[in-house]
């Protein structure tokens, strides 16, 4: 990588969001294509489920217990950067349960009138999973709180002075959270999930399991060093590694003999544009940007934001966790600044 690059580099990126987001292979958020995939990649059991060591064991001690008493799980909240498993921990926790699975997320449920209807058609100890739960308003995250704490809700009908309030005994349910920014949930609302978990970037050799079930699913032919490659490449992200297996394939195929070995995947990737450390091109825009423009930082989070045209939202949820995670980028006080390694790997 090298640094003339991206000394050119314009102030501003004026490229949209979503083309971005298009773009963007290593990208741990899921884009539409990614949702088919998604799915027939997602693990149904913790035995399937390589990695989030800690978390699985208690987690697994948890759902035997409740299933032993027969009563539904705590509320259970799940924190972390995007495509590292979150949904899927969900599912299998239902499933584990062997109970139902209701799906929605924070920004689909506008109303308390749409969380009412749900609430009370669910069946007794079933798993009602919402996505993004930070994106909640604040009205429906409220209305939640007596469901979550007492299995209760108030209906009001009528209006005016006619309006009355009831209250609805609901059935035992287990609400599972899934959230990229738990720093944005009040403390009442996080008070009232009894299980907190924070998933964790995956190793290189949990990628590796990861990657060779994902070829066995998709007939994909992989040698051991090849799927190496790409766990090293893969943001420490399960998401990021089943896109780059089917995009190396790709190469494989066109390029190769249909097998992906070390060199076919050094050569895929680098055509990809993911480099080494499985950085992409938004991150070395950022840390480029950083280094070059603001003389390696400290540099405001608006600031920079402004300066790629991206929100700070996005880029604190989704690109600097992994940067931060391998050291390449430093959180202060007075801004975020790029690190001696990461100086290095563009020096490279
Ligand atoms: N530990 C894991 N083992 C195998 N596949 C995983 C694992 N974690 C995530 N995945 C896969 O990565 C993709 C994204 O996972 P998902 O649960 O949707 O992430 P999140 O909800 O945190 O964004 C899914 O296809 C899923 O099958
Ligand atoms: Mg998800």
């Amino acid at each position: 990588m090298s640094l003339e690059r991206f000394s050119e580099m314009p102030k501003s990126v004026d490229k949209s969001k979503s083309e971005d987001k298009k773009q963007r292979l290593v990208f741990g958020d899921a884009v539409e294509k990614d949702q088919k995939l998604d799915v027939k990649l997602r693990p149904i059991s913790f035995d399937e489920f390589p990695g989030q060591t800690a978390l699985k064991s208690q987690l697994g001690i948890f759902v035997q217990a409740a299933k032993k008493r027969e009563e539904p799980l705590d509320h259970i909240l799940f924190c972390g950067p995007p495509g590292l498993g979150k949904t899927t921990l969900a599912h299998i926790v239902s499933h584990t349960m062997d109970v139902p699975f209701i799906s929605t997320s924070g920004p689909a449920l506008h109303r308390k009138g749409d969380l009412a209807a749900i609430l009370t058609s669910m069946k007794p100890n079933s798993v009602f999973f919402i996505d993004e739960i930070h994106r909640l308003s604040r009205d429906v995250e409220e209305y939640l709180y007596s469901a979550m704490e007492d299995y209760f809700i108030d209906i009001v009908t009528g209006e005016g002075l006619g309006a009355r309030s009831m209250r609805f005994q609901l059935a035992p349910f287990t609400l599972i959270g899934a959230t990229t920014r738990a720093g944005l949930l009040k403390a009442p609302f996080r008070d009232r999930f009894g299980i907190i978990q924070r998933l964790q970037f995956y190793n290189k050799n949990e990628l590796v399991e990861i990657i060779n079930r994902s070829a066995g699913l998709l007939n994909i032919e992989i040698v051991a060093h090849g799927a190496l490659e790409l766990a090293r490449r893969s943001r420490g992200t399960p998401r990021v590694a089943n896109r780059l297996l089917k995009r190396v394939r790709d190469y494989a195929q066109v390029k190769g003999d249909g097998i992906i070995n070390k060199n076919l995947a050094q050569y895929a990737l680098n055509e990809l544009q993911v480099d080494e450390l499985g950085l992409d091109m938004m991150d070395q825009k950022i840390l480029s940007l950083i280094l070059n423009q603001f003389t390696g930082g400290p540099v405001g989070i608006d600031t920079l934001a402004a300066s790629l045209s991206e929100e700070s939202d996005t880029i604190e949820e989704v690109y600097e966790p992994f940067l931060i995670q391998e050291g390449l980028l430093q959180k202060t006080p007075r801004g975020r600044m790029i690190t001696e390694k990461a100086k290095k790997h563009f020096e490279k």
